[in-house]
C-alpha cells in the first residue's frame, strides 16, 4: 500500500514540542507518521491520538508498535477531543497537532474519495456516519449542491455541473465515482479538459468536505483547544485548504490573549518536499502558543 508521507513533518514537530513538555494530543493521527517523529524527537513523550477512521488507526498502531506503552489511541471525531482527554484522565496537554484532510491511505482506498478509481460513492472518513457522497450527490437539491461546488471547491462550473448532475439523476442514480466523473468531464469544454488539475478534483473536494462536515468540525475542535492547553503549550494546524486556512488564521488573530502567534505568516512546504511528495503543495501551517 502506498505509505502516507506526512507533511511538514520536521516543522510541525519542532514547533509543537518546543514549548517543551512531554504530553501531546495528535486530534489527526492517520498512520501516526507525525505522532511517530514526536515520540523519536522526545523522550519520555506520550501521545494522545484521535482518528475517526478505523482504517487508519490499524495503520497507526502498526507504524507506532516500537512505541509500545508510550501512546493511546482512540477512534473519535475531533469535535469531542476534550471528552478523550477527559478519558484518558488529562486536564491539559504540552501541544495539539491537527492534520487536516485526507490520508494517502484513504486516498488510495476503494472508498471513494479518489476520482481516479472506480468505487461507489461514498467518501466517508467515519464509516460509522449515515451521510454519504451518495446522498449529496442524489438527495441534495440542485441549488444546494451548486452552493458546495462553488464554496467547497471553488468550481466555476459549479451551475452546470449541478444541473447537470441532477439531469442525470432524474433517469436513475447516481451510483460510481465513474459516472460522476463522466458527468463531470461531460459538462467541461474540450479546451478545458485537459488542464493543470482533472476537472473532477475540485468536484471530489467539495463533496468530500460536505459529507465530513470538515469545515465545521475544524471550527467547533479549535475552540476547545485554548482550555486544554498548558501554559507554553502549543497549537499545530496544517490545513489543504483555503476556506481551513481562513478559519486558522482568524481563530488564532481573534485570540491574541490567549496565543502568541509563532507563524505571522503560515509556513509552506519547500520546493524540495513537493517536488517528492506532490500532496503537500497546498499544505499552510500555522501555530500558537498558549500564553
Ligand atoms: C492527513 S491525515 C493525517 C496524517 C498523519 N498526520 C500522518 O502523518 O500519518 C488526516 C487524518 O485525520 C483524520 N480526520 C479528519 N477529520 C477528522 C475528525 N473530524 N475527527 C477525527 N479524525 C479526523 C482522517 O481520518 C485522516 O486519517
Amino acid at each position: 500500500m502506498t505509505e502516507h508521507v506526512p507533511v511538514l513533518l520536521e516543522e510541525a514537530t519542532d514547533l509543537l514540542t518546543g514549548g517543551g513538555g512531554k504530553v501531546f494530543l495528535d486530534c489527526t493521527l492517520g498512520g501516526g507518521g507525525h505522532a511517530k517523529r514526536i515520540l523519536e524527537k522526545v523522550k519520555d513523550s506520550y501521545i494522545i491520538g484521535i482518528d475517526w477512521d478505523e482504517e487508519a488507526i490499524e495503520i497507526a498502531e502498526k507504524n507506532l508498535k516500537d512505541f509500545e506503552g508510550r501512546f493511546s489511541i482512540y477512534k473519535a471525531n475531533f469535535v469531542n477531543l476534550d471528552l478523550v482527554l477527559k478519558e484518558e484522565g488529562v486536564d491539559r496537554v504540552d501541544g495539539m497537532l491537527f492534520d487536516l484532510g485526507m490520508s494517502m491511505y484513504q486516498l488510495r482506498s476503494n472508498r471513494g474519495f479518489s476520482f481516479q478509481r472506480d468505487a461507489p460513492l461514498d467518501m466517508r472518513m467515519d464509516r460509522e456516519q449515515k451521510l454519504t457522497a451518495y446522498d449529496v450527490v442524489n438527495r441534495y437539491p440542485e441549488r444546494e449542491l451548486e452552493r458546495i461546488l462553488r464554496e467547497y471547491g471553488e468550481e466555476r462550473l459549479s451551475r452546470r455541473i449541478a444541473r447537470a448532475i441532477v439531469k442525470r439523476r432524474e433517469k436513475k442514480p447516481i451510483e460510481t465515482t465513474g459516472e460522476l466523473v463522466e458527468i463531470i468531464v461531460s459538462v467541461y469544454p474540450e479546451r478545458l479538459r485537459y488542464g493543470r488539475i482533472h476537472p473532477a478534483t475540485r468536484v471530489f473536494q467539495a463533496i468530500r468536505i460536505e459529507v465530513n462536515k470538515e469545515l465545521e468540525n475544524l471550527e467547533v475542535a479549535l475552540k476547545k483547544t485554548p482550555e486544554l492547553l498548558n501554559h507554553g503549550g502549543r497549537l499545530v494546524v496544517i490545513s489543504f485548504h483555503s476556506l481551513e486556512d481562513r478559519i486558522v488564521k482568524r481563530f488564532f488573530k481573534e485570540r491574541q490573549n490567549l496565543f502568541r502567534i509563532l507563524t505571522k505568516k503560515p509556513i509552506t512546504p519547500s520546493e524540495d518536499e513537493i517536488r517528492m511528495n506532490l500532496a503537500s503543495r497546498s499544505a499552510k501551517l500555522r501555530a500558537g502558543e498558549r500564553i
